[in-house]
């Protein structure tokens, strides 16, 4: 089979029942186009990969990426648009709620060389969103919406979209500027261009999910906050750090609660309240972190523990740094006000490079 013109890259978890739907209706819509398809699946359990390479031993226009202890839509589309050789890459998600029928249309588009990213979006004359279940997946669909239009260098009528197409050189260049986690993979490839990409918007219909049940949930919409945080800033510090600076804050106010409810009568000194609410505080963050801030690197089972334990390790030593510094400085006449800051800030900064590298190696 000759080199593929059109690689369609699928993100899928928990997808099983759509695949084979999926491909039959790839094939009808682009008869005459030669294509091929990459599914990227994040060990799905329901055997998302194992139905994916049945149906690729009849066809081997049919590709399968099983990706073991990553998770995350937007690094499964880099990994499989990275692993295509065509000449262009579309994106499309894997339950038949984006309309197939459209990716000649892009592709003629994107032929012309008039574009350098066409999208299949909902919010333009003829498309139509009625597939997105209830009032307030809409409801932050469009807040989503605004929100990345104030962050973006081209007007997109759908930048939410998980459906559209580009050459894939392009998508080569820009690929190293990614932030790759989350959902809203075309967000950040618009803000990874340091040109103004020329778009052509096709209209296209969301349809219902065919089967199965989205993966959108409230942590993905903190991604996608910190994605376009990291875009804005993520120059002077990564995207995980304010994540994890967040975190640490939330874990101050659990500690004081738990020396609140331990009724503390030593809430600056050392002793057993101390003990509960510092330890407390900890597994509190740990736990907090593995989910938001690593979630595309999530530990599980017995490497939780031990992430635990080294967490805590690592707290410690930022805590007697923290401590450390803030009393050196307060001996020498600063406020106790930014000394406490200071030292906090290098307990914060300790925390996260030593935790990012000993506990969740990012
Ligand atoms: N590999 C992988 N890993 N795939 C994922 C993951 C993941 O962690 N999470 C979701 N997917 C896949 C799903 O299997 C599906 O094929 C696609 O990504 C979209 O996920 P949905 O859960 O169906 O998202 P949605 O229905 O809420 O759709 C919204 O997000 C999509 C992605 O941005 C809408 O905004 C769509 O327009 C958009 O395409
Ligand atoms: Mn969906």
């Amino acid at each position: 089979m000759s080199s593929p013109v059109l690689s369609v890259i699928v993100p899928c978890y928990n997808e099983r029942p759509n695949v084979a739907p999926m491909v039959a209706a790839l094939d009808a819509a682009l008869a005459g186009i030669a294509w091929e398809v990459i599914y990227v699946d994040d060990n799905s359990p329901d055997g998302t990969a194992q139905e994916v390479r049945r149906l690729a031993h009849q066809d081997s226009r049919i590709r399968c990426i099983r990706r073991i202890g990553r998770r995350g839509l937007a690094s499964a589309v880099i990994e499989g648009a990275l692993s295509s050789s065509a000449d262009y890459v579309a994106v499309i998600d894997g339950d038949m709620q984006h309309d197939e029928t459209r990716l000649p249309a892009m592709l003629a588009a994107l032929r012309t060389g008039q574009y350098d990213l066409a999208v299949a979006s909902r919010h333009v004359a003829g498309g139509d969103n009625a597939g997105l279940s209830g009032r307030w997946r809409h409801a932050l669909s469009d807040g989503g919406i605004r929100l990345a239009q104030t962050f973006l260098p081209v007007r997109l009528s759908d930048p939410m979209s998980g459906f559209f197409m580009l050459p894939r050189p392009l998508f080569e260049d820009l690929a190293r500027n990614l932030n790759g986690q989350g959902f809203k993979i075309l967000v950040d490839l618009v803000l990874s261009s340091r040109r103004a990409l020329r778009v052509k918007e096709i209209p296209a219909r969301f349809r219902e999910r065919a089967a199965g049940e989205s993966k959108m949930d409230v942590l993905v919409m903190i991604q996608f906050a910190g994605l376009l945080l990291d875009k804005v800033f993520g120059g002077m510090l990564p995207l995980r750090f304010f994540s994890f600076a967040l975190v640490g804050a939330l874990g101050v106010l659990v500690h004081l609660s738990v020396l609140g409810l331990l009724h503390s009568t030593t809430p600056l000194g050392f002793g057993r309240d101390q003990t509960v609410a510092t330890i407390v505080a900890m597994a509190f963050n740990f736990q907090l972190n593995n989910a938001v801030t690593y979630r595309d690197q999530q530990l599980k089972g017995p490497r939780l523990w031990r992430g635990l334990l080294l967490f805590m390790a690592v707290c410690g030593f930022g805590a007697i740094a923290n401590i450390g510094i803030a009393r050196v400085l307060y001996e020498q006449k600063t406020a106790w006000s930014i000394a406490g800051g200071i030292g906090a800030v290098i307990g914060v900064v300790w925390n996260y490079a030593v935790s990012a590298t000993l506990v969740w190696r990012a």
